[in-house]
């Protein structure tokens, strides 16, 4: 037997401390979770995402009756991201929540929107920087894989 240690690399922000192009993404996401579609949970998420070609797309989580059927926040943008620019590479993701109109502590990504990210980052070829905007505190981190250690990727897939 032996025993693997995994270690996550996340740094701790004020808003204060962000950078000014760290702060509009923020801002982004949360205008973006501001028009969610979510009269369910009533829990309202936002995600912007950055592209190379200096594009911020924005989406939001849309819910539906059928429960499964609703999308998050983060797959919204990325997808429309996909969609609309499938060439240009993306950049950089915040991603924020509501509840009441007021930001919560943390807007941790759902395990299957982590898949996403780590499928963003093989298609731009380099690591997202992930901005998770919380009402006091935002955790940034240089790549998905601090969000998803162990993760599944095509490289097990045959050719
Ligand atoms: N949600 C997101 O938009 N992103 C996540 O990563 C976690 C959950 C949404 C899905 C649903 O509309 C609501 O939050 C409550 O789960």
């Amino acid at each position: 037997m032996k025993e693997i240690k995994l270690e996550t690399a996340i740094r701790v922000y004020t808003k204060e401390e962000l950078t000014q192009q760290q702060v509009e993404l923020m801002n982004e996401a949360i205008s973006a979770a501001k028009d969610a579609y979510a009269p369910y949970s009533k829990f309202y998420v936002g995600a912007a995402v950055r592209l190379e070609n200096g594009v911020v797309v924005k989406g939001s989580n849309q819910e539906n009756a059928a429960y499964p059927s609703g999308l998050c926040a983060e797959r919204v943008a990325l997808f429309y991201a996909g969609a609309i620019y499938p060439d240009v590479p993306v950049k950089a993701i915040a991603v924020t929540a509501l509840v009441g109109g007021k930001q919560v502590g943390l807007a941790a990504p759902c395990g299957g929107c982590r898949q996403v990210l780590l499928e963003s980052e093989m298609r731009a070829g380099a690591n997202l920087e992930i901005l998770l905007c919380g009402a006091e505190e935002i955790y940034v981190m240089d790549g998905a894989s601090s969000l998803l250690p162990i993760s599944f990727d095509a490289s097990v897939l045959p050719d």
